[in-house]
C-alpha cells in the first residue's frame, strides 16, 4: 500500500530531484528511489530528543520537511521533520538532501520564526529544535488544524490584507528577512487572524545582502499575497508596496544599491 508520503510525492520530476540528479551526473531529469521515514522513526526520535512526548499523525509532506502533528502531554503540537529523503546516492555522495543541509535548515527555520514572534507577528510559538526537527505552536482547534488562507473566505479582505502586509513590513524592518515564499499557501487562518508560517528560505537583509536579490523575493512574495485579494476586487500596484517597505529600511551601506558603479580592476596609471 502507497503510504501518506508516496502519495504526497510522486515519483515524478520535481526542481529538486532536476538539481539533485544534475549534481550526481545522472541523466537528465532521472528519479532516484525514495526510502521514506517512518512515523515510528520520527516518533521515536522525538521523544529521546524531548521535543514530544508522542507522534500523532503525518499532516504533510514538503519539498523539504514533513509536518507531524504531535503532542506534549496532553498539548497538541507541529514537529516539522527537516528529514525524508534518504538515498544510498545521497548518503555517499552528500548530495542536495545530505543532513547538514537539512540541520541547518532547520535551525534556520526556528531562529527566524523566533525573531519574528519576539518582533510580535503573528506566528506559531517556536518551542524546541534539536537535530532535523524542529517543534512549534500548533495552529488549530482541538486535533483540527488551521486551514491555509487559500481555502477561506475573508468577511474582510482589505483589514486581513493590511494584517498580512503589517506582519511582512515587521519582518522586513525589524527582524531583517525577506520569507522568500509567502503566499496564501503559507498563511493559515485561525482565530479570525492571517498567521504567517514556513520560514526556512528566508533571505537576510543585512549590510552583505544582494539588495537585487532581497527586492526581487520581496515583490514576489507581495505579488503572490495580491493575487489571493484579487477575487475580492482587491487590485493593488505591487512596486508602490515594495517602495514601502525599502523606505522603512535598506542597510546603511546598500542604500544606494540600484546605482551600477563601474569599477576598473585594471589600476591603469
Ligand atoms: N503551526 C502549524 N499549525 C497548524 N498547521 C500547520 C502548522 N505549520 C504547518 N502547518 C500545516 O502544514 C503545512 C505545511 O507546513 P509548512 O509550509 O511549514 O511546511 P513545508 O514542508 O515547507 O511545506 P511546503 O513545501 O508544502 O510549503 C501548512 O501549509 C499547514 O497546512
Ligand atoms: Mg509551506
Amino acid at each position: 500500500m502507497a503510504g501518506i508520503v508516496e502519495k504526497l510525492n510522486p515519483n515524478k520530476t520535481s526542481a529538486v530531484s532536476f538539481k539533485r540528479d544534475g549534481q550526481r551526473g545522472s541523466k537528465r531529469g532521472r528519479t532516484v528511489p525514495i526510502s521514506e521515514v517512518t512515523l515510528s522513526e520520527v516518533k521515536e526520535d522525538a521523544v529521546r530528543f524531548g521535543l514530544a512526548t508522542d507522534v500523532a499523525y503525518q499532516m504533510n509532506a514538503g519539498k523539504e520537511a514533513s509536518i507531524f502533528v504531535a503532542y506534549h502531554k496532553k498539548h497538541p503540537i507541529i514537529l516539522k521533520a527537516f528529514r525524508l529523503w534518504q538515498t544510498s546516492q545521497v548518503k555517499k555522495s552528500k548530495g542536495y538532501f545530505a543532513p547538514g543541509r537539512m540541520q541547518i535548515l532547520a535551525a534556520k527555520e526556528f531562529d527566524v520564526l523566533l525573531g519574528c514572534f519576539k518582533a510580535g507577528m503573528n506566528v506559531p510559538t517556536p518551542i524546541g529544535r534539536v537535530g532535523y526537527y524542529l517543534t512549534q505552536r500548533f495552529l488549530g482547534d482541538g486535533l483540527e488544524p488551521a486551514p491555509q488562507l487559500r481555502n477561506v473566505k475573508v468577511e474582510d479582505p482589505e483589514t486581513v490584507l493590511d494584517q498580512i502586509l503589517d506582519d511582512y513590513l515587521i519582518m522586513y524592518r525589524d527582524v531583517n528577512y525577506v520569507h522568500g515564499d509567502l503566499s496564501a499557501y503559507n498563511i493559515l487562518w485561525w482565530k479570525n487572524k492571517p498567521w504567517i508560517i514556513d520560514m526556512p528560505q528566508a533571505y537576510h537583509v543585512g549590510p552583505w545582502s544582494d539588495m537585487k536579490r532581497v527586492v526581487m523575493l520581496l515583490r514576489r512574495d507581495i505579488v503572490n499575497v495580491l493575487s489571493y485579494f484579487k477575487k475580492y476586487g482587491i487590485s493593488k500596484d505591487p512596486d508602490y508596496i515594495v517602495k514601502v517597505f525599502l523606505s522603512e529600511f535598506v542597510p546603511h551601506n546598500l542604500r544606494n544599491y540600484d546605482e551600477d558603479i563601474a569599477v576598473s580592476i585594471d589600476g591603469g596609471n
